[in-house]
């Protein structure tokens, strides 16, 4: 099914899964990547042992000093090369991440249109690391601020985007001058194994040494020896929160950097001002889009009493019309979830929802038979609950919807929408100028991205990107979230004769 494309992406049989760019190797033992799409074996990689990560750590310190030497705007110039390429590959690339990872055709091609923007965005960045200026107490001095790369940097990607995530973090890193060191899922080896090649073509083609992106690929362990390194001064971690708590505390005991990007439990707020056709559009793509795997995927719906039985109705009736099935077929809505693990945390939640009090308004379930013989397709879930459930409060990566009720004023659904763990992302429906810039003041949403008239999912690459609390705080992508890939310095530079001391204070010898 995909046998054209991998051939495209030259990936031929059994890969390894260690690269510093066009060196590919590998010593530990195999990884079967099988589609959710339908239960078949696409590819198997080789995971990497210590010592080929010691190779890929050697590469990328011998590549660190000559990349970092190349002038900014020339480094942006191979991002845009790179970003060329994307354009060409975007099908290609795009229907293999459908077929590995099981989003449909049309996320997939979106996941790497998100790359080709965020590499249009490096480009523009890579002449604008601008640093401030600021006027000395001194006479006849100079201060000034600037940004230095910081050398390598560490990514540890998800599944559920599985070449986006990386093109975010290592787009901008490039730019900034460091080498980047990704390690992918463990889920999605051939999307890692992609990229990797159409980057290290263009690396190659511009007569630039191996190491400048390298590539590990393995399970949690893996991840430990980038957490733990101090070689590698910032890791840029995506994915649970319980995996970014891991790496949180591995990376701080070294006192090393960490941006995390985590776990969401993102809610729409329904005010009786909300235009409910374009509510239900954003809450059901939010819900069902990917089968529930972004951690922006909408969670919860918070609605007003005076309206619910409505939006209860309208969205019922919509979740009738979904269509499940290969994610490669356009007609489909959703496709399936990543693995038979993915379908068991499905119906572990389901069971918990009905355990702790709540009502399934649409019920789950497996779906079998023809074009279902993967065991990853399921039905999506719709459930009447209260917000302080447990597993209301958990972030299943699965299409579950969670449907809230509030009555009186929005402080009321404000403070369901932040009574969660996570921060990442919210939205409120309404036409109501006051609720909408209530919800966006301080007294309103928590969450790093909060939105109106939108739903919760598909942010844009100019954005900066991220959560707060149990999201992990880091930002990622547009605005300036390049500031994480570099380190800063202030410079105070003396042009006079004499040495006048800060404070006024006296030093005479
Ligand atoms: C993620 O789910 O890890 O806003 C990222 C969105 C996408 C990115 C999601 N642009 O849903």
């Amino acid at each position: 099914m995909i046998n054209k494309e991998l051939k495209a992406l030259g990936i031929h049989g059994p890969m390894d899964g260690t690269s510093t760019g066009n060196k590919w190797f590998s010593n530990g033992e195999k990884i079967t990547s099988f589609s959710p799409v339908d239960g078949k074996k696409i590819g198997e990689v080789k995971s990497s042992t210590k010592k080929d990560y010691e190779k890929i750590i050697k590469a990328a310190h011998t590549a660190k000093s000559i990349w970092a030497a190349i002038p900014a705007p020339k480094r942006g110039e191979i991002v845009r090369q790179f970003g060329e390429r994307l354009r060409e590959l975007k099908s290609i690339l795009g229907k293999l991440v459908s077929y590995e990872m099981g989003k449909s055709y049309q996320e997939g091609l979106g996941e790497v249109q998100e790359m080709i923007d965020i590499c249009d965005f490096a480009v523009g960045q890579s002449r604008q690391l601008y640093g401030f200026t600021m006027h000395s107490e001194r006479p006849s001095h100079r201060m000034y601020e600037q940004y230095h790369p910081l050398g390598i940097v560490g990514i540890i990607s998800a599944f559920n985007f599985p070449v986006a995530v990386w093109s975010w973090n290592a787009a901008l890193a490039l730019i900034c001058g460091n080498v980047v060191i990704w390690k992918g899922s463990e889920k999605t080896p051939l999307c890692t194994v992609a990229c990797q090649k159409i980057l290290a073509d263009v690396l190659k083609a511009n007569k630039l040494p191996e190491g400048i992106s390298s590539v590990i690929t393995g399970n949690a362990e893996v991840g430990k020896w980038l957490a733990e390194d101090t070689r590698i001064p910032l890791i840029s971690a995506t994915g649970s929160t319980r995996m970014g708590k891991q790496v949180a505390s591995t990376v701080a005991a070294r006192l090393g950097k960490s941006l995390l990007e985590l776990g969401g439990n993102n809610a729409i707020i329904i005010t009786p001002n909300a235009d409910l056709k374009m509510t239900i559009v954003g809450a059901v793509f939010g819900a069902v889009g990917t089968a529930g795997q972004r951690c922006t995927s909408t969670r919860r719906l918070i609605i007003h009493e005076s309206i619910y039985d409505k939006v209860k109705k309208s969205l019922t009736d919509a979740y009738k019309q979904i269509k499940i099935g290969d994610p490669l077929d356009i007609k489909n809505h959703m496709g399936p979830l990543i693995d038979i693990d993915a379908v068991a945390n499905y119906t572990t939640a389901i069971e918990k929802i009905e355990t702790q009090g709540g009502k399934l308004l649409v019920k789950g379930g497996t779906l079998k038979g023809k074009g279902y013989e993967s065991g990853c397709y399921v039905k999506p879930v719709i459930a009447e609950v209260e917000n302080h459930y447990e597993i209301v409060q958990t972030e299943t990566f699965a299409p579950i919807l969670y449907l809230i009720k509030y009555s009186g004023g929005l402080e009321n659904a404000i403070s369901l929408q932040n009574n969660v763990a996570q921060g990442l992302s919210s939205a409120i429906m309404t036409d109501n100028l006051r609720e909408a810039e209530l919800f966006l003041s301080h007294q309103g949403s928590d969450c790093g991205i909060a939105n109106v008239n939108i739903g919760t999912s598909g942010a844009e690459i100019g954005g900066a990107f991220g959560g707060e609390k149990e999201t992990g705080g880091g930002r990622e992508s547009g605005s300036d979230a390049w500031k994480a890939y570099m380190r800063r310095q202030t410079n105070t530079i003396n042009y006079s004769d004499s040495l006048p001391l800060a404070q006024g204070i006296k030093f005479e010898l």
